[in-house]
Formats: C-alpha cells, sequence, structure tokens
C-alpha cells in the first residue's frame, strides 16, 4: 500500500477516555436499562470497548447504514443496510458510533429511529470532527474531538483496510510511490 499511517491517539489514551466516558454513561443512566445500538461497520470496536465499562443493565443490537453518494462525503440519504433485530419501543437507545463527520449519517439515523418510538435516544461517538459539519448536530457524549484529517483504526477503515489498528492514526499518502 502507497500510504503511510501517523499516529493520532494512542491506544492506552483511547482506553482511558472510553473508561470515563463509560463511566459518566452508567451515572446518568442510573436506574435505567441502556439498549445499545452499534452502527457497523466503524462503531463496532468502540461498542464493545464501551460496553465493557457500563455498569447499568444493558443490551446491544446491531444496525448497519450506508450513506449514498460516492467517494469520502457523505450525502443526506441513508440507506438500511441491515436494521435492528430488537422492537426499540419505550427502550433508552444509546448510538455508539466510530465518528460524526459531516452528520449526515447520524442525524438522518437519529430521525429514522425517533419514528419507532423510544423512550430516548442519545448519541455517543468516539470522534467527532467538528469542523467539517454541514448539518446541525451534536453528539451527547464524544471521547475525542480531532481536526480535519482522515483517519483509521479502532473501526474506522480506509478501503475497508485498517480497522483493526489499536490505535487512531492519520493517512498521509506516499506522493513519489
Ligand atoms: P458523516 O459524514 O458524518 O455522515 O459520516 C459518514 C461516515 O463516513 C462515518 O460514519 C464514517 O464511517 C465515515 N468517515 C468519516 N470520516 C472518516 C475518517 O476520517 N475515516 C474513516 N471513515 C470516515
Ligand atoms: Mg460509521
Amino acid at each position: 500500500m502507497n500510504e503511510k499511517i501517523r499516529v493520532l491517539i494512542p491506544e492506552e489514551d483511547i482506553q482511558k477516555r472510553i473508561a470515563e466516558v463509560g463511566a459518566a454513561l452508567s451515572r446518568d443512566y442510573e436506574g435505567k436499562e441502556v439498549l445499545m445500538i452499534c452502527v457497523l461497520r466503524g462503531g463496532v470496536f468502540f461498542a464493545c470497548e464501551l460496553a465493557k465499562h457500563i455498569t447499568v443493565p444493558l443490551s446491544m443490537d446491531f444496525m448497519c447504514v450506508s450513506s449514498y453518494g460516492s467517494g469520502t462525503v457523505s450525502k443526506g440519504t441513508v440507506k438500511i443496510i441491515k436494521d435492528l433485530d430488537e422492537n426499540i419501543e419505550g427502550k433508552h437507545v444509546l448510538i455508539a458510533e466510530d465518528i460524526v463527520d459531516s452528520g449526515n449519517t447520524l442525524s438522518t439515523l437519529i430521525k429514522l429511529l425517533k419514528v419507532r418510538k423510544p423512550a430516548s435516544v442519545k448519541l455517543c461517538t468516539l470522534l467527532d470532527k467538528p469542523e467539517r459539519r454541514v448539518v446541525d448536530i451534536e453528539a451527547d457524549y464524544s471521547c475525542f474531538k480531532i481536526p480535519d484529517e482522515f483517519v483509521v483504526g479502532y473501526g474506522l477503515d480506509y478501503d475497508q483496510h485498517y480497522r483493526n489498528l489499536p490505535y487512531i492514526g492519520v493517512v498521509e499518502l506516499n506522493e513519489e510511490a
């Protein structure tokens, strides 16, 4: 491959921050039960790690969505590739997502889920790129705000590669290659 990966957030920092956010969620959801929705595929590493740090009763469900449109810019339309198995009516839904970039995917997904009448819907994201936002959406819980750079690792991919990196890295394209 003609690219190099520069470490942006080391593994230890990610672990520490997820534990902190998990503790905050455990406090905020005290006395309630959480239905964590993991957004496939990128959110899977984050959701699994975060779930381990949540102490209130929790169940997990998985949804796979894709944003219409080509390249790296998502559009406002979201296609459900795999829907939830559970009925979310009356449940406290917590979405675990890898990154909020333009915000298109999440804002559409949240609207779609609200139609199903959950008791509440909150968004928890590992990464947030506020500079890229085109839709007015803010995560209820965000682990790291990052600059406008294309990142991989901890679930995030570049052309389906690098999801398994235990850290977050920036893709640097090798110009000469
Ligand atoms: P949106 O632009 O907020 O709708 O984000 C759409 C999706 O683009 C995210 O869920 C990620 O899967 C992907 N994405 C956005 N930024 C990055 C990045 O820096 N690296 C890898 N995937 C990204
Ligand atoms: Mg995603």
